[in-house]
């Protein structure tokens, strides 16, 4: 007999008010058996007190250490909604936006389109011209077909929009490691060694195109410090020798997001302010050697802010004994809500809220989802107090590229999402319906 608490207690996995009570837990002061009674499970939960933190985090380390100008912005596919966006904003963050719908969320919560950057590697024309329409503070080319059709567009407009460039810059990170290569396979952004071809094709449309400076993203879940000082280098190497070639001084430069966070004991991210500081540091020692002006930075989280922020409550519906493996649990969500565990194999950490503090025999598990294909699983292997029916089932880390992933596989409505914060809770998105999902079929005039 035994208490599952040494599970998580102490780690950096849970929401920073994350708190436990005998067979209960809370988040942001609010029940969880509470809010499970309120909303219905599954249930996505955001503590507004943990992602607020992360913004301050990115922010006060940079107003601190570097004076030369930056902006922060939520990579909004991590997770986005208009509430989430009115977070963000009223700590001074801006949006990295891919599309037309992340660009409109935005701009329905009120962010002016000089705090929104738009990314991606295939943007359409209407999502240019809305880009355009609603004054983006950056454009970010992403390969020469773009250059030509942001040029088009602009010209018959008739303004001019700043831009930036992705560019690859030949690091390739993996979780815990990473390799610089010298060429790149990837589909996004220009090669390095195409980077005069890149300014060549841009300077061509002197009234249409300003050319802002360049991006660069290593990759996601990194905790590599190393990674971002060689993406540093690397550009300021570039940056100097477009300035010696085309005698332009950028006056931005974009290291993305990418930033890891702890998904279970294995992972053991350093603090946000670590990163920033290194990286600040890094940028210094540059443009002190290359005797460079100190560029606006920005930089484009998505994990790092969302992800520790966001839990997912289930509750429990079956278990399943099978000779010679673990036992089957069955939670009323899954690959519908959170993809990740089907498509990266990833491991999440999870506690039983409804008997936490109570002495109960533990046992090992897999905890899968309701919905109909066998790679749909919560938790490979889940060792904590054994669960019957009824049982709340919390998962850590959820906030970041569950939501925004999620399916209606199976015809299973997405599952609400609530802010929590000060003991107050409310909606930030509706549980989809059936009739939500019934709302979009038409039926051929010959059926
Ligand atoms: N900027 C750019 C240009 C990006 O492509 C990304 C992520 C980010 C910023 C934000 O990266 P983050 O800080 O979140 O690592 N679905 C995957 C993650 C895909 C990330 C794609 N790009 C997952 O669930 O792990």
């Amino acid at each position: 007999m035994t208490t599952q608490t040494q599970t998580w207690q102490g780690q950096t996995m849970t929401p920073l008010s994350f708190k436990e009570s005998l067979g209960d837990a809370s988040v942001g002061g609010v029940s969880l058996a509470e809010l499970a009674k309120s909303y219905g499970t599954a249930l996505y939960v955001v503590d507004g007190e943990t992602l607020r933190q992360a913004c301050r985090d990115y922010q006060d380390t940079l107003n601190q250490h570097y004076t030369a100008g930056h902006q922060v912005v939520l990579a909004c596919k991590s997770n986005f909604n208009v509430g989430l966006a009115k977070l963000i904003a009223s700590e001074g963050l801006g949006c990295d936006v891919v599309s037309a719908g992340e660009l409109m969320t935005a701009i329905q919560a009120g962010i002016s389109g000089d705090k929104i950057v738009f990314n991606g590697n295939l943007k359409s024309e209407e999502e240019i011209a809305l880009a355009i329409d609603h004054n983006v503070s950056r454009l970010i080319l992403d390969n020469f077909d773009e250059i030509e059709r942001v040029a088009k567009i602009t010209k018959a407009k008739g303004v001019k929009v700043n831009v930036l460039a992705r560019v690859a810059p030949g690091i390739e990170c993996h979780t815990h490691d990473y390799i610089k290569t010298g060429q790149n396979d990837s589909k996004f952004g220009f090669p390095l060694a195409r980077v005069d071809e890149l300014l060549d094709a841009v300077l061509k449309h002197p009234e249409e195109l300003d050319f802002k400076g360049i991006h660069g993203h290593v990759g996601s879940q990194i905790f590599e410090l190393r990674a971002y000082q060689d993406l540093v280098t690397i550009f300021f190497t570039e940056m100097d020798r477009i300035r010696q070639k085309y005698g332009i001084t950028l006056p931005d430069l974009d290291l993305g997001g990418g930033w890891g966070i702890a998904y279970t004991h294995a992972d053991t991210p350093l603090p946000i302010p670590t990163l920033i500081q290194t990286v600040v540091e890094a940028v210094k020692a540059s443009a002190e050697a290359l005797d460079y002006p100190l560029p606006r930075l920005l930089f484009e989280p998505g994990r790092s802010l969302m992800a520790r922020a966001g839990v997912t409550l289930y509750t429990v519906g079956g278990r399943k004994e099978v000779e010679g493996a673990l036992p089957y649990i069955s939670v009323d969500g899954g690959m519908g809500d959170n993809i990740r565990p089907a498509l990266y194999q990833a491991e999440y950490s999870a506690c039983v809220v409804s008997q936490l503090g109570k002495a109960v025999a533990t046992e090992a598990v897999r905890v899968v989802g309701k919905y109909c294909e066998s790679g749909d699983v919560v938790l490979r292997h889940f060792e904590g107090p054994r669960m019957g029916n009824g049982d709340l089932l919390l998962i850590f880390g959820t906030g970041a590229y569950n939501y925004t992933m999620a399916s209606t596989y199976n015809r299973i409505g997405r599952p609400a999402m609530v802010l929590v914060e000060n003991g107050k809770h409310g909606l930030l998105v509706e549980r989809e319906s059936v009739q939500d999902l019934l709302a979009l079929d038409r039926i051929p005039s010959w059926l």
